[in-house]
């Protein structure tokens, strides 16, 4: 059985006083919830200080993005081994976002994600269609091309521990969610998808459904058997909200997946 993984993606929200309260208020409540493993992915401004209040708790850190270079000339980038050096055990590569807005390509989000595996960061790798690649019926190959680029360098040892995040572009931000049925149909098929590639290292790795996700509809998806967990931005960035999150995705006596 694999833990389920809920990962809050602050986005460019709170700053350090911010996120200092934030962590506050939802890490007692975090702390005693078993069966699912928490990320909180702050702006790069604000990794350093909550890293130190999750130090000894089981609350890991994650970054947004990296750069795929271990240093060098690249004006305004964060590098792989900056981001573990701050403590950081995840990191969201190939965010829509950045795709969408910043012309992040699937060969640097391949490149990327290698490094990030390379610098013992475990990447929350996204992938998903846009609306008009869906009323086009191109969901399935788009996110499956995805998939392909940005796991051309991976072993199948790296896949076992690779975390996937299916966010339907149309879904995020918007209050429209896909349907559980649907995320948990797409999710199975990236696990199909990386298991005729990997094999059975596939059957660790971890697919989390994001776009849209609050406490209202949580179960919803967490209920599904191929959804691991969820990717949660909007509704992560209020504590209340994000502890309901994830205490509706805990799966006691869960074991297995790969923390960084
Ligand atoms: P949302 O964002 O929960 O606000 O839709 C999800 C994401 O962008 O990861």
């Amino acid at each position: 059985m694999r833990t389920p993984l809920v990962a809050a993606n602050w986005k460019m929200h709170k700053t350090r006083a911010e996120a200092a309260a934030f962590v506050e208020a939802a890490l007692p409540r975090l702390a005693v919830v078993e069966g699912v493993e928490v990320v909180l992915c702050p702006p790069y401004t604000a990794l350093e200080s909550v890293g130190r209040l999750l130090q000894g708790t089981a609350v890991r850190l994650g970054a947004q993005n990296l750069h795929w270079e271990r240093q060098g000339a690249f004006t305004g980038e964060v590098s792989p081994t900056m981001l573990a050096e701050v403590g950081c055990a995840y990191v969201i590569v190939g965010h829509s976002e950045r795709r969408r807005l910043f012309g992040e390509t699937d060969d640097r989000v391949r490149r990327k994600v290698r490094a990030a595996f390379d610098a013992g960061l475990v990447p929350i790798l996204c992938v998903g269609e846009t609306l008009e690649e869906r009323q086009a019926g191109l969901t399935d190959s788009r996110v499956t091309d995805q998939l392909a680029e940005a796991t051309a360098d991976l072993s199948a040892e790296d896949v076992a521990r690779l975390v996937v995040a299916y966010e339907p572009v149309w879904a995020i931000g918007t209050g429209h969610a896909a349907t559980g049925e649907e995320a948990n149909r797409v999710s199975g098929l990236i696990r199909a998808w990386l298991r005729g590639r990997f094999g059975s290292a596939a059957d660790t790795t971890r697919v989390q459904y994001g776009g849209s996700v609050t406490t209202r509809n949580a179960a919803e998806f967490l209920q599904q058997p191929e959804v691991d967990g969820a990717l949660v931005g909007g509704a992560s960035l209020d504590a209340e909200e994000f502890v309901g999150i994830v205490q509706l995705a805990a799966r006691p006596g869960g074991t297995g997946g790969a923390p960084g």
